[in-house]
């Protein structure tokens, strides 16, 4: 295959960035985009040339480290699929590709397709684990759990962090994320003992970091990779509301 690429090219976070054509030839439709954008890599650097920064680990679809926008859709055209995953199969000789990173505030970026998801750290950091004192494995297993409860927390612990979600929304909102997160533990009996202060923890802290408002576009919905359903926002703001009705302020959990 031959393929016309559009990439954005920024050499730092102050850097004025711009769009860059390249031309590349010799791409097997076998192969994945990631490794589609290492073969363009191995020719800039072939020429002297910087290679094209992103961010990648697994290429499985488990990590959430990749990252991009692919013609305008976070992770490509390929419905729960992560852009690791992507195979060029999907795209026609001659094709012309437009690859840019995230676009969200809260995600600056830090060189070419890389951003700073940092703030997705901090929400965790604000209240994404169990503090309270579960035993050792054999114990925390004898903690009944249902069958069709461990099955809903388990849908919500798929979320992989990737960050497609806020990239894809207009307004920049990190709400599928941060519900996924908060539900897979408030589901659990062992999340119930700190359910208040943690939604009231992290969504507060989602708010800090300057994500956006959620509209119900659903947009995150569709670019998620691993299905993430929005009826976890509804989840989750009622659980905010009813922790704020019962006069819960935001207190460090303990680590
Ligand atoms: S909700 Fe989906 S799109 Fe958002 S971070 Fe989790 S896996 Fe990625
Ligand atoms: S590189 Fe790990 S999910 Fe894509």
């Amino acid at each position: 295959m031959r393929l016309k690429l559009r990439i954005w090219r920024q050499a730092g976070p102050d850097a004025p960035g711009r769009l860059v054509d390249y031309e590349l030839d010799g791409v097997s439709p076998d192969v994945s985009f990631l490794e589609m954008l290492d073969m363009l890599n191995d020719r800039l650097e072939a020429a002297g040339e910087a290679p094209v920064a992103f961010d990648q680990d697994c290429r499985e679809g488990i990590c959430g480290s990749c990252s991009m926008m692919v013609d305008g859709e976070a992770h490509g055209p390929q419905a729960q699929t992560t852009v690791c995953q992507l195979h060029m199969r999907h795209f026609a000789d001659g094709d012309s590709i437009l690859v840019e990173p995230w676009r969200a505030r809260a995600f600056p970026v830090l060189r070419d397709l890389v951003v700073d998801r940092a703030p997705f750290d901090r929400i965790i950091a604000a209240g994404g684990y169990v503090s309270v004192a579960t035993g050792e494995a054999p114990e925390a297993n004898s903690i009944p759990v249902p069958k069709p409860l461990s099955d809903k927390a388990f849908e919500a612990a798929a979320c992989i962090g990737c960050g497609a979600c806020v990239a894809q929304c207009p307004n920049g909102a990190a709400h599928l994320f941060t519900a996924a997160k908060i539900a897979h533990l408030g589901l659990l009996p062992q999340g119930q003992p700190e359910r208040d202060l943690r939604v009231v923890a992290m969504v507060e802290q989602m708010e800090a970091e300057g994500f956006g408002s959620c509209s119900n576009f659903r947009e995150c919905e569709a670019v998620c990779p691993k299905g993430i359903s929005i009826d976890w926002i509804a989840r989750m703001n009622r659980d905010y509301v009813r922790a704020k009705l019962r006069g819960v302020e935001r207190v460090p959990l303990k680590q």
